[in-house]
């Protein structure tokens, strides 16, 4: 069969970009990795309740550091440990987050808290809390028959 030059050129270009997306591609995922946005470290997943500081989950006061408090969290399927979080308002808040099985989100509803929480990372953030309030926590990354029952609360009193 005759091709005609366009078409074989055509078709060389489009086999070209296609490389080329494809390298773009493959070169973004792998050197941007796919851990999440406020990951800082990583940790051993099966091992989270023996490593510090998540072998002590919940809020804690701090001296001498540039926030107030650190607030250490847990996910697993389907809660949240601790449960309830509660910080005076005005306080700058440390979280720090990871999970002992599968992907979760954590996100404070109505607020800038918002990260995803992938086995094997560590995520944090740092805030303050300036709004009185009771606030949801909410997972927002699907994950499992009980995801839509995973919730838990940040009270920010005065
Ligand atoms: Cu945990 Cu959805």
């Amino acid at each position: 069969m005759h091709i005609h030059k366009y078409e074989k050129w055509w078709l060389t270009f489009g086999a070209a970009m296609l490389i080329a997306f494809l390298v773009i591609v493959g070169v973004s995922a792998f050197h941007g990795g796919t851990h999440p946005n406020n990951s800082k470290w990583t940790i051993n997943y099966e091992k989270v309740d023996e490593i510090a500081p998540f072998d002590n989950p919940g809020v804690h006061k701090v001296e001498g550091k540039d926030w107030d408090y650190e607030v250490v969290l847990v996910a697993s399927a389907f809660s949240y440990n601790p449960m309830e979080i509660e910080v005076p308002v005005g306080s700058k808040v440390r979280f720090i987050a990871t999970t002992k099985d599968v992907v979760h989100g954590f996100e404070v509803a109505g607020t800038n808290i918002n990260f995803m929480l992938e086995p094997g990372y560590v995520s944090e953030k740092i805030t303050t809390v300036d709004k009185a309030g009771e606030y949801v926590i909410v997972c927002n990354e699907y994950c499992g028959t009980g995801h839509a029952m995973m919730y838990s609360t940040l009270k920010v009193v005065d």
